[in-house]
């Protein structure tokens, strides 16, 4: 069956691997990513290769424009079956130099902004009485970081939220995940390595696997996630990190 699927942050790393994985196995997929230029070469890259997919610049952050994404999609692709919301933001403070206003900024995107696109979505798979919605969690939200309290806190949001809905959805065959993601090599991480609050080799060593994981790792995981057999999968926080714990 050919499911409809919208995933945010679909520019860069871990979205743009998903949006590879779920186009590959047939999926029409919807891609939101606040880089526009981005993303648009995504979804052109996708059509040549004779994908169904579409690119839509997006803040997630901003509800009206959520709302008109995710109704442009429906009307390019049909109703969405499935959601991935991997579009996030990191920063590296200590909780004194946190501002209200990067504060609200982190909230903003990776709590609020997974809110506003399984929140525009829903209805459709409420509907179809069948969905899969995959948030992107992290390690630190189930920890805690250094330095990255804002972060934090917004990840143990998108975890708290993700096992809400799960109670919500599950009775209309709407499976509700999270992947927790431990250190994964993406342009996020390089920024974290290149600003110096992040050593990818000593790290590397500390992870019982020995090394970082990659976005097609994500993706993988995504895949299953996303898929028929997830049937009876909901509530759950996948952690996909090495055996770092
Ligand atoms: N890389 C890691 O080690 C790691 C670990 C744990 C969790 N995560 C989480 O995984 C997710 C994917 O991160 P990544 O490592 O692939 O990073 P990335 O920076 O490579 O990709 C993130 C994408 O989100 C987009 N984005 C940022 N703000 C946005 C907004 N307001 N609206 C729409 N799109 C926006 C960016 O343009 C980018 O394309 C993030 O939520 C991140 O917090 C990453």
């Amino acid at each position: 069956m050919t499911r409809t699927a919208l995933v945010t942050g679909a520019a860069s790393g871990m979205g743009l691997a998903i949006a590879h994985r779920l186009a590959e196995r047939g999926d029409r997929v919807a891609l939101l990513d606040i880089n526009g230029d981005a993303v648009q070469s995504v979804a052109r890259a996708l059509r040549d290769q004779g994908s169904e997919a579409v690119g839509a610049q997006v803040d997630v952050a901003d509800r009206p424009s959520v709302d008109l994404a995710v109704a442009s999609a429906r009307e390019a692709l049909g109703p969405i079956d499935i959601v991935v919301t991997a579009a996030g933001i990191a920063a590296h403070l200590s909780f004194a130099d946190i501002t209200t206003d990067l504060w609200d900024r982190m909230i903003g995107v990776n709590l609020t902004g997974t809110f506003n696109c399984i929140h525009a979505a829903v209805s459709d798979m409420v509907s179809a009485k069948w969905g899969r919605i995959v948030t992107v969690s992290s390690f630190a939200g189930q920890a805690g970081a250094d330095a990255m309290a804002d972060y934090a806190a917004s990840k143990g949001g998108v975890i708290a939220l993700t096992k809400s809905l799960s109670f919500e959805l599950a009775r209309y065959g709407v499976m509700v995940n999270s992947i927790s993601p431990g250190t994964i090599a993406t342009p996020m991480l390089q920024m974290s390595e290149d600003t110096g609050h992040f050593d990818l080799e000593r790290i590397g060593k500390m992870i019982p696997a020995g090394r970082v994981g990659t976005a097609e790792e994500i993706a993988a995981t995504c895949a299953f996630l996303t898929s028929e057999e997830c049937s009876y999968v909901t509530g759950q926080i996948v952690g996909v990190n090495g055996g770092m714990r």
